[in-house]
């Protein structure tokens, strides 16, 4: 497949509604009120991929920043985006791209559409010389787990490589750390009851021995 990855426009509103029915068919999916939201306060932070050939919006990503201080490290997925609208976008204070969403079609996973996503996010918080990308990364393997192991005994055996996690494992693989887990993350949510962990990437070209030393006492281990 031939892949374009560019920022969201207004046209691609359906297809990316379309997305999420096929990802995830039994919620809500992103509303086109939100996702205009999304287009109007920071549009840049906006990604789809396209199948070059069909024009499908294959996959995408929502992002805004954030200004940390404003937030605790276990507040949820509404708190850190507005439910879901992205109006808390701050990008005079904020240093942080946070992570709302990512999404690749089903049928087009495994294919490193999602390392691309996170490519151009990565682009993205260097060209603006931000210091990192956090996001709640969903435990979406815990649910088979959670009768044996508490979702921070789980966490630790995914970055371990002793657990494979649907989402935290490919996390992993884009270079994030785990800072903590999220209690009541995501209401609703069968496959990770809930829990997600806080995952951080930090931009080598800005950060400071203190912001690694800050990340190195919060990573849990
Ligand atoms: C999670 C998701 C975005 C990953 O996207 P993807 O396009 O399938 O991932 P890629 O093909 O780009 O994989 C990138 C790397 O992660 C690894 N990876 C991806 N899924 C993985 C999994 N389930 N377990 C272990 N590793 C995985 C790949 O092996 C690859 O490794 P490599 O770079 O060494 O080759 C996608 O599976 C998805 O949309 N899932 C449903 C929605 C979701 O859970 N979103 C996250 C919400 S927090």
């Amino acid at each position: 497949m031939r892949l374009t990855v560019r920022n969201t426009r207004e046209s691609d509103i359906q297809g990316i509604i379309d997305l999420c029915l096929a990802v995830y068919p039994d919620t809500p999916p992103w509303g086109e009120a939100q996702i205009r939201s999304h287009l109007a306060v920071f549009p840049e932070g906006q990604f789809v991929a396209l199948d070059e050939d069909s024009g499908e919006v294959v996959a995408m990503a929502a992002s805004l920043i954030v200004w940390w201080d404003d937030y605790e490290a276990d507040m949820n997925w509404r708190d850190f985006t507005e439910h879901g609208m992205f109006t808390n976008h701050d990008p005079d204070k904020g240093r942080t791209l946070y992570g709302a969403e990512v999404m690749v079609h089903p049928g087009r996973q495994g294919c490193g559409i999602g390392k691309a996503l996170y490519q151009a996010r990565r682009e993205l918080v260097e060209r603006l010389g931000l210091l990192r990308i956090r996001a709640g990364a969903r435990l979406r393997g815990y649910h088979a787990h959670a009768a044996t192991l508490t979702p921070e005994q789980y966490t630790r055996q995914v970055v371990a490589g002793l657990v494979p996690d649907p989402t935290l494992s490919f996390q992993l693989k884009q270079g994030f750390i785990v800072l903590k887990v999220v209690h009541e993350y995501l209401r609703h949510d069968p496959e990770s009851l809930g829990y997600a962990a806080l995952i951080e990437w930090i931009n080598p070209a800005v950060a400071g021995a203190e912001d690694y030393a800050a990340r190195d006492r919060f990573a849990l281990r």
